[in-house]
């Protein structure tokens, strides 16, 4: 898994390579805008980046995003319709080329890395709407910015982790400064679909490493993403687990302890029948379920040791700083779990859970918490405490979880730390045959390429076999 990992990084960074063999003008430019469009499960979102760099081609790289737009509908809508995707992908474009000034378009790198959503799909059917995307957007008269055909892709979860620790490390300026690994800071993200860890720990990594070249510096770091195990995911996962354990019997309705009492509402199990779920609000019965999903693997069945859920390994969390972001916000601040500091403490997100589990819907709505939130505050309550202490591994008194959207008033988002790669990877381009642009110091760089080269047959087996 990890030497597979290894490979696919390897060969994004060789990609460039293979774009000249095909005989295809794809560099990136020095001019300063970049496009990346979001493919979520509720959406596409459209990213406009821009940067310089002021002190060369191995300087920091300055970089904003100056617009962040959503597309309602998501590419998901279209997997089964194929032909209607071009008018989608148009309403997008035609927004992009009014933010990119038009000298520019054609210098401009636009990539869509689509997330989570995608990931419950077959291989070969989203392999099908990347292509059909890809074909669409490559089509100069079509879309107006370059388009490689690597940079049209669905992100593995763990490089969706990776990329928001490198977003929320150089909010922080730890790139292009003499700051030592121990000062990075872990990630943990949490979207609608899936959940992510990302860090560099102080001990050797034995799976899931994940090399990030920024900063003309290599940074080893271990990243796993848990598919299911984002917010939206794992309510529906109680459900259909309380549906299945209630059968073979035919049922029409099942209590929820997770949800709250006066809450209820439909789902459809995996026959096609509705089933009504209706609220208990029993934190205890909740919790049990909750850890269920996270339980750790079996002794006998974890290697390497320590696994944190089921049999995935994880290196301790040791005494590491952590940004807890996006769905991990919103549950503590309303439980009042975070100190003035924004450190999460998980005694206190379990305890207040459990006592707003019990509430019923209407009594925490005349408190002022919007109906939608009620029963879902009960949920990620109890099941990110757990989450942090029985699964990551950190210790029940821990400070060292931060939920925190933005640094500085800027939101730490993976999409920032995807087009930061994006752009070293390209500027300090690589294995060029030139040879010109080496340092002279850089014999680890070099090696680098000469693993990468070796590597390039073995990518070009895999890419031909998924495309
Ligand atoms: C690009 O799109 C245009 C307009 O839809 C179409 O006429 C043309 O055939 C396309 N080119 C390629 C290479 O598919
Ligand atoms: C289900 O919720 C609706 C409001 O969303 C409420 O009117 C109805 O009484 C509830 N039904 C049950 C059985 O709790
Ligand atoms: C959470 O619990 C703490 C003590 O355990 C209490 O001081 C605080 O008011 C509670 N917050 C909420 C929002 O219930
Ligand atoms: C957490 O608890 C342990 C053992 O009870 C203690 O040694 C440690 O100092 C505590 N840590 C913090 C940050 O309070």
């Amino acid at each position: 898994m990890a030497a597979m990992l290894m490979v696919f990084l390897l060969c994004v960074t060789t990609s460039v390579g293979s774009a000249v063999d095909a005989g295809m003008d794809y560099t990136i430019p020095s001019s300063q805008y970049g496009l990346i469009l979001d493919a979520g499960s509720s959406g596409t979102k459209l990213k406009i980046f821009n940067w310089k760099r002021p002190y060369g081609s191995r300087g920091r790289i300055e970089i904003k995003m100056i617009h962040n737009k959503k597309f309602k509908a998501s590419i998901n809508d279209y997997i089964y319709k194929l032909n209607d995707i071009n008018e989608y992908l148009q309403l997008i474009i035609k927004q992009a080329k009014i933010v990119v000034p038009s000298s520019e378009h054609s210098k401009s790198p636009l990539f869509l890395m689509a997330t989570a959503g995608l990931r419950i799909y077959p291989g070969p059917t989203a392999a099908k709407l990347i292509s059909a995307i890809y074909n669409l957007l490559a089509n100069r008269t079509l879309c107006p910015f370059p388009v490689h055909a690597e940079g049209v892709r669905i992100l593995s979860g763990e490089e969706e982790g990776v990329y928001a620790w490198v977003a929320a490390n150089y909010l922080r300026n730890f790139f292009w400064s003499d700051k030592p690994p121990s000062q990075a800071v872990g990630v943990l993200e949490m979207g609608g679909g899936s959940t992510q860890i990302a860090f560099i720990p102080d001990e050797p990594i034995y799976a899931n490493m994940f090399p990030v070249w920024l900063g003309s510096q290599t940074y080893n770091i271990y990243a796993h993403s848990y598919l299911f195990y984002g917010q939206n995911y794992m309510l529906n996962r109680i459900n259909n687990y309380l549906i299945i354990k209630a059968r073979p019997r035919f049922i029409d309705s099942v209590e929820n302890p997770c949800m709250l009492k006066g809450d209820n509402t439909s789902v459809v199990d995996s026959a096609g029948n509705s089933v009504h779920v209706i609220g208990s609000g029993d934190p205890e019965k909740c919790l049990q379920i909750i850890n269920i999903f996270l339980e750790s693997g079996e002794e006998d069945f974890c290697h390497p040791k320590p696994c944190a859920i089921g049999r995935t390994y994880q290196p301790s969390v040791g005494g590491i700083i952590f940004y807890a972001i996006s769905a991990f916000l919103h549950a503590p601040r309303h439980l009042g779990a975070l100190d003035s500091l924004n450190r999460l403490n998980a005694r206190v997100m379990k305890e207040n859970a459990t006592e707003h589990c019990q509430k019923s819907l209407q009594t925490v709505v005349e408190g002022g918490l919007p109906a939608e939130y009620g029963s879902e505050y009960c949920a990620m309550g109890l099941y990110i405490p757990s989450l942090l202490v029985d699964a990551y591994g950190f210790p029940e008194n821990t400070t060292s979880v931060y939920a925190t959207e933005s640094v500085d008033g800027v939101t730490i988002d993976w999409a920032l730390g995807a087009m930061l790669i994006e752009i070293e990877l390209r500027e300090t381009n690589s294995c060029d045959t030139s040879g010109s642009g080496w340092p002279s110091s850089s014999i680890y760089l070099y090696s680098v390429c000469l693993i990468a080269i070796y590597l390039v047959a073995y990518c070009k087996y895999i890419h031909g076999a998924v495309l």
